[in-house]
């Protein structure tokens, strides 16, 4: 088995930059979904790993061997298309025998792996149809066969689910999240809807204008974006944001409906270091609580309900703060009246806070200095005690 290394890759089109400087490690036996708009350059990075195209700069790695000039069949990979791509002449059985036959394997040889796969993914009563005749999830299970034949180390995967209807892409994905962990097979899998992202990988790497926006574990990604572009991308409804200006101490914030809010000093320090007057704030629909005035404890902000969709298991409120739309979640029960004035209520520890310029998270920001300026502010303190009291 491999683990893959990406190392300072891009890849050039003519003018188009379709990949832009990528480092990426992935695990040996990892699943790690590619995620991204349409158009961010998955599909390109995918090629990249498995050999079809070549990068215009950088290196790649399996398993620490510069694999860089190998063509695909020299990197033991096996790749599945969002088409499926099986031979329509061919039976069932000859495709999946297919790359076994291009290796020159032996008939018996190649019965018995094509008999085993075809088993392990539940089409050993198809053999003999040809793909025509094969349901859309019938036929991914075909391709995927077809991948897993050779015993790949690395398995490569294009939107191998977007054909196929909606309750067959979650039995499927499970399936084959199961099948990843058995055969324990390095797995990159692409793409553009995150609650597949979310629900099958080890890790993310999201990906936007060729660019790595971050990668981390499901949990990281959500509760912990690295910018707006990934709390806008994740999450349905995604993130909500709104501009809210800082004191003349840029320490608090001013918020929407007159209360000020001043963040415990971790962020406190960070947002004194944007060079900005204001900081994006923002927070997950789910955490946000309604209340007729504002709740102690809580970062509260004024807003005035604009709509309210009532789904049976919960309710989704859109509200407008400071000229921002935002949705919030809420139980059924809770049912505001359209143009009435209500607070948003969100603990503090459920805040995010973008630096409007670079629009970085800034629990990411790097604070020159900080150590040392807490190291004296803190006078006796001892540096354990310290510790503690930032984590
Ligand atoms: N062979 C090519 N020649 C020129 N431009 C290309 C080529 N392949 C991709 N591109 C461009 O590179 C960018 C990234 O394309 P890519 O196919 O990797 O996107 P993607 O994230 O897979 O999108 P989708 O979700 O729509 O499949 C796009 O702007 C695309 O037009
Ligand atoms: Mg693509």
């Amino acid at each position: 088995m491999a683990s893959v290394k990406l190392e300072g890759v891009w890849k050039v089109f003519g003018n188009v930059v379709a990949v832009r400087d990528v480092n990426l490690y992935i695990e040996d036996k990892e699943f790690v979904s590619i995620l991204g708009p349409s158009g961010s350059g998955k599909t390109t990075l995918l090629y990249l790993i498995a050999g079809i195209y070549k990068p215009s700069r950088g290196r790649i790695y399996f398993n620490d061997v510069d694999v860089t000039d190998l063509p695909p069949n020299k990197r033991n990979i096996g790749l599945v298309f969002q088409n499926y791509a099986l031979y329509p002449h061919m039976t069932v059985y000859e495709n999946i025998a297919f790359p076994l036959r291009l290796r020159n394997f032996g008939e018996p040889a190649i019965k018995e792996k094509v008999l085993s796969v075809a088993k392990l993914l539940g089409i050993e009563g198809l053999l003999d149809r040809y793909p025509a005749q094969l349901s859309g999830g019938q036929q991914q299970r075909v391709a995927l066969a077809r991948a897993l034949v050779k015993e790949p180390e690395v398995l490569l995967l294009d939107e191998p689910l977007s054909n196929l209807d909606a309750l067959l892409r979650i039995k499927i994905r499970s399936e084959l999240k199961k099948l990843q962990k058995e055969l324990g097979i390095t797995a990159i899998y692409v793409t553009h809807d995150q609650s597949e992202a979310l629900a099958m990988a080890d890790r993310i790497a999201i990906i936007a204008s060729g660019v790595i926006q971050q990668v981390g574990k499901p949990w990281d990604v959500y509760y912990k974006p690295r910018n707006v572009f990934v709390a806008s991308f994740i999450g349905t409804p995604p993130a909500n944001l709104v501009s809210v200006p800082l004191d003349s101490s840029r320490r608090c914030l001013l918020l929407p409906g007159g209360g000020r809010y001043c963040p415990p000093r971790r962020i406190a320090e960070k947002l004194a270091a944007v060079k900005t007057n204001s900081v994006i704030l923002g927070f997950r629909p789910e955490v946000a609580v309604l209340s007729e005035s504002p709740l102690g404890d809580y970062v509260s902000m004024e807003a005035e309900v604009y709509t309210v969709e009532t789904l049976g298991r919960e309710n989704i409120v859109t509200l407008l703060v400071n000229g921002s739309q935002v949705k919030v979640i809420v139980p059924p029960v809770v049912e505001p009246r359209p143009g009435s004035r209500i607070f948003i209520n969100i603990e503090e520890d459920k805040v995010m806070y973008f630096d409007p310029e670079t629009e970085i998270n800034v629990e990411y920001l790097e604070v020159p200095g900080m150590e040392e300026a807490i190291a004296e502010s803190a006078g006796t303190l001892r540096k354990q005690e310290m510790e503690e009291e930032w984590d």
